[in-house]
């Protein structure tokens, strides 16, 4: 956990925030992320191809989301290349995890 979050404010704060009720910048705020719909904030200018998509965020999702934005999401706008360490992107989902109080159990 400890890990996936100095990952995530490594990797994904230039853009995101993870508080609650946090600043959107460049990309949406991610509290309450994991179980949230897609394209859960209000009013972000969401791609086509965030808004497309159904149903909640899932870990099954958010792994391949991260593993390869574009090609989990053809057209997004997260300019983001993608963790390809597996390990790496299990330790970030575990800090999303963490930061939301909704998220389905593993
Ligand atoms: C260069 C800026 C940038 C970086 C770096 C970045 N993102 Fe994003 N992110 C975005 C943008 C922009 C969107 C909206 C994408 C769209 O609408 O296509 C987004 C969307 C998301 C979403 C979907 C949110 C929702 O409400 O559905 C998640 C989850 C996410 N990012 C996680 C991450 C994580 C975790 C990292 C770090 C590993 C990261 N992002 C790094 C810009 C970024």
């Amino acid at each position: 956990m400890a890990n996936g979050e100095a990952l995530a404010k490594r990797l994904c704060a230039s853009c995101h925030s993870f508080n609650q009720g946090g600043r959107t910048g460049v990309g949406p705020n991610l509290y309450g992320i994991v179980g949230a719909p897609h394209g859960h904030v209000e009013g972000f200018n969401y791609s086509a191809a965030i808004k497309g998509k159904q149903g909640p965020w899932n870990y099954e999702e958010l792994n391949e989301w991260l593993h390869k934005p574009s090609t989990y999401a053809p057209g997004t706008r997260m300019a983001f290349a993608g963790i390809s360490n597996t390990q790496q992107r299990a330790d970030v989902i575990a800090y999303l995890k963490s930061i939301s109080p909704n998220a389905p159990a593993p």
